[in-house]
């Protein structure tokens, strides 16, 4: 089923354990470790998952420890620690306080699974990933991030839901930030081919781009306390499927650009070809005048945090 032994989940947080718990039943990787800061958190979420194998009949062993060291061995990690928005916060907000918690785990990725391929989801995410690697010093290509695949199943849910049609028939691309200007790329939406602009009229589709944007957000405010987790869950265990099986897989990612798109030394989200090596290839397609000058406005976005990351103490 799988040729990867195992994926460590740092962070046993809602979208930590249910994100062990995806890759555990669909047997992603042999063991799958979560790893926490709190005493018998990890545990008590790996020991619950691990309970329903039987049941599931998934024979993936789950572990969970708050040492560190647990990491060593791993093919993937994933890097979902940190703090989660309040209402009323940005992503951005979370700068300060979770650079170090991804200073401290990408010191310990570079000591003890260097040729791991690390996914990293804590916000904002785009700037976690750039400095994730920073610390690390592994090749760009093995350190992305996941934004892309979460804003762009929100954005074909909102479409599908508006069309009546089947949620996977709707494909599309969500580029840029994890943020206010993330990107939806309306000329390449299409249900089953028909392009999006001959099913649906311009004022809708310009609600759904809105209501993308503020996709996070929208749940942030209905849970009062703590993020979304099951959608972002989802497009995590899509991205390491992906890397796991080596199925080259064309997905929206957070990768570092070396001159694509015209940027270089920025990570943001871009159309990736995904396989066992992590990004094997950053895709350029052509968009419109439009969108390229809306990407060119989140790269600045992404620079802004960057900046802001380079003068925290
Ligand atoms: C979200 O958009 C947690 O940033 C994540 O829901």
């Amino acid at each position: 089923m799988t040729d990867v032994s195992k994926i460590t989940v740092l962070g046993a947080g809602n979208i930590g354990g249910s994100l062990a718990q995806r890759l555990a039943e669909a047997e992603v990787a042999r063991e799958v470790a979560l790893i926490d800061i709190i005493d018998g958190l990890p545990q008590g979420k790996a020991l619950d998952i691990q309970e329903s194998a039987p049941i599931l009949g998934f024979s993936t062993r789950v572990s969970g420890t708050t040492d560190l060291s647990a990491i060593r061995g791993s093919d993937i990690v994933v890097e979902t620690a940190g703090i989660a928005r309040k209402p009323g916060m940005s992503r951005s907000d979370l700068l300060g306080v979770n650079a170090k918690i991804i200073r401290t785990h990408a010191e310990a990725v570079k000591a003890q699974a260097p040729n791991a391929i690390v996914l990293v989801v804590s916000n904002p995410v785009d700037v976690m990933t750039h400095y994730f690697r920073e610390v690390s010093g592994q090749p760009a290509g093995r350190v992305f991030g996941e934004s892309g695949t979460l804003d762009t199943a929100r954005f074909r849910w909102f479409v599908a839901e508006a069309l009546g049609v089947a949620p996977r028939d709707v494909t599309g691309f969500v580029l840029g930030t994890h943020g206010d200007t993330m990107v939806p790329i309306l000329s390449l939406t299409s249900v089953s081919g028909v392009p999006l602009s001959r099913l649906l009229p311009a004022d809708r589709v310009s609600a759904i781009v809105d209501r993308t944007k503020k996709g996070g957000a929208e749940i942030v405010n209905l849970l009062k306390s703590g993020s979304a987790y099951y959608a972002p869950s989802a497009s995590q265990a899509e991205l390491v499927t992906a890397v796991a099986r080596n199925e080259h897989r064309l997905l929206p990612v957070t990768a570092r650009l070396n001159g694509e798109f015209g940027e270089k030394d920025v990570t943001i989200g871009v159309p990736a070809i995904l396989g066992r090596n992590g990004v094997e290839r950053i895709v350029e397609i052509e968009v419109t005048p439009a969108e390229r000058a809306a990407f060119a406005d989140s790269v600045r976005a992404v620079r802004d945090d960057l900046r802001l990351l380079s003068s925290t103490p």
